[in-house]
């Protein structure tokens, strides 16, 4: 069975002030029945790491290289010794503000296993190959492409965050996010084997908000989210993850 997981995206949003947020959540939260994972700044998460008692930390890129000449990248194992245990990989602002390629991660996420972290690789359609009915032939490619021969659902989440939802208020139908997840549950299964496949959990991204959630963790194949601007308040991320306790 996937491990119900509620991630957090902060993107480049946080200082330390932030922290007291972490501080909410985990008093609001000491021990949650589903994995909750936050992805801080890279800046954050030593001190994010300290406090954050159940609650798993991550960064938001890794360079595919364990050390080197890449002024302003950050190794995987960087990462890991700063405390995170996982790494958003592929997220489409990433392949948007970086033209990251879906080789480029699959090599990332090769070098976070190498490191110890668990990758969570994103893929999604545009607005535009939604509407010219691709959104399902353009995710197989990039679940194809980006994650590596090798991953389980031990060291490898899936999450599917739709550009077009991606902090606009609009998430897809509940149909839709239906379809996309049977999909990658079926890729997933022809690649790795129905067994392993229903070990990978699946996670939805794109304008969840406690107002949501509940019937987007209802959905068939999706095991929990990966939030932006709601991850960034307890008052909102709490709510999330007590949403998917109680699925
Ligand atoms: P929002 O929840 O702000 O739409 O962001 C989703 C996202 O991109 C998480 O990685």
């Amino acid at each position: 069975m996937a491990r119900k997981i509620a991630a957090g995206n902060w993107k480049m949003n946080g200082t330390r002030a932030a922290l007291a947020e972490v501080e909410a959540l985990v008093n609001a939260h000491p021990a949650p029945r589903v994995g909750v994972i936050l992805c801080p700044p890279a800046t954050l998460i030593c001190a994010m790491k300290a406090i954050a008692g159940p609650i798993a930390v991550g960064g938001q890129d890794c360079h595919a290289e364990p050390s080197g000449a890449h002024t302003g990248d950050i190794s995987a194992q960087q990462l890991c010794d700063a405390g995170a245990s996982y790494v958003i990989l592929g997220h489409s602002e990433r392949r948007a503000d970086h033209a990251e390629t879906d080789p480029q991660v699959e090599a990332k996420a090769q070098a976070a296993w190498a490191a110890g972290l668990q990758a969570v690789i994103c893929i999604g359609e545009t607005e535009t190959e939604r509407d010219a009915g691709t959104t399902l032939a353009v995710i197989g490619e990039q679940l194809s492409a980006s994650v590596p021969e090798g991953a389980t659902g031990a060291n490898t989440i899936i999450a599917y965050e739709p550009v077009w939802a991606i902090g606009t208020g609009r998430t897809p139908t509940l149909a839709q996010i239906a379809e996309v997840h049977d999909f990658l549950r079926a890729e997933l299964a022809e690649r790795f084997g129905a067994d392993q496949a229903t070990e990978f959990s699946l996670l939805y991204g794109g304008s969840v908000k406690p107002s949501n959630a509940a019937e987007i963790f209802q959905v068939a194949n999706v095991d929990g989210a990966l939030v932006g601007g709601a991850s960034l308040k307890a008052a909102d991320f709490g709510p999330i993850i007590a949403a998917l306790e109680s699925i």
